[in-house]
């Protein structure tokens, strides 16, 4: 594996290889690598010849008050998981953006509600530097994972309106032993603020067992959920459409629990699918 830190040293080699006949496969990150991001680059793996991760914090995503300076960093050992799970290039660039920047992309809608309600700036700077790297990177295929689904259908959204030839593709959401979500953030938890944050995951799984036990009603799978939460301060609960977010009131088909809540200075989401049972089914 070779460390890159030159973007344009990055896309030069890109569009060789893809004028070489290469398939160059693409997993962004912010660095701070779990296994989840291992199993991102593991999914990738078998699909294209080139994979390349990047580690970039990135400030635009970020709000005034947000944990850009203090966002936990390990360098070393995001290098050594990318080459034990064959990331071929790992492009760490100290800057992204050139000191005049001045072009933001913006996708509307999908973006309104869930994390965009409490976090008004942060998808604009995801579709900012999601786009500027792909443009860097040249990626045919793409892999995000489902613990931000909001994210990975807000990607989705802008690769498809603005015509970009790129396989967009989500990984499942990878959990801990004690069933907390895989998140770099997990890393400030208290050993007691970490106790109380499993109840985020109890509660979606609950609504899910109901779900597919037959209760498809919104409002009492959200009223059993709300029940099973402890938390400091509770962003939102909601089920919506699993493909364009809108929100629903009875799960007719396929549809997603989400949560985002704070333990402490931490705010954590987690989400699931549900499914109501089928006719066959009973
Ligand atoms: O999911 C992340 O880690 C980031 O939002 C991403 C996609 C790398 C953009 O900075």
């Amino acid at each position: 594996m070779r460390i890159e830190t030159d973007p344009l040293a990055v896309q030069r080699e890109a569009l060789a290889r893809r004028a070489r006949g290469q398939r160059v496969g693409f997993v962004p990150t912010m660095g701070f690598l779990h296994d989840g991001h291992a199993s991102l680059f593991d999914q990738a793996r078998p699909d294209c010849d080139w994979l390349v991760a990047s580690i970039y914090v990135n400030p635009l995503q970020f709000g005034p008050t947000e944990d850009l300076a203090q966002y936990p960093r390990d360098p070393d050992g995001d290098a050594a998981r990318c080459a034990a799970h064959g990331v071929d290039l790992l492009f760490m660039p100290p800057l992204l953006y050139d000191a005049d920047h001045s072009t933001q992309v913006r996708v509307d809608g999908l973006t309104d509600g869930l994390c965009g309600r409490d976090r008004p700036t942060h998808f604009q700077g995801v579709t900012t530097v999601v786009a500027r790297l792909f443009g860097l990177v040249q990626p045919h295929i793409a892999v995000f994972g489902e613990k931000d689904y909001q994210q990975l259908a807000v990607i989705r959204r802008m690769v498809r309106d603005l015509a970009m030839p790129i396989d967009v593709r989500g990984g499942p959401l990878v959990r801990d032993h004690d069933g907390l979500a895989l998140s770099s953030r997990n890393a400030y938890l208290s050993p007691d603020l970490r106790r109380r944050a499993l109840s985020l995951h109890r509660a979606l799984f609950a609504m899910q067992a109901a779900c597919a036990s037959g209760e498809t009603d919104v409002s009492a799978l959200l009223a059993l959920g709300h029940g099973l939460i402890d938390s400091d301060g509770f962003d939102y609960l909601e089920i919506r459409d699993a493909t364009d977010l809108r929100p629903l009131t009875a799960v007719t088909g396929p549809a997603r629990a989400f949560t985002a809540a704070r333990y402490g200075r931490t705010r954590l989401i987690d989400n699931v699918s549900l499914a109501a049972p089928t006719a066959e089914a009973g």
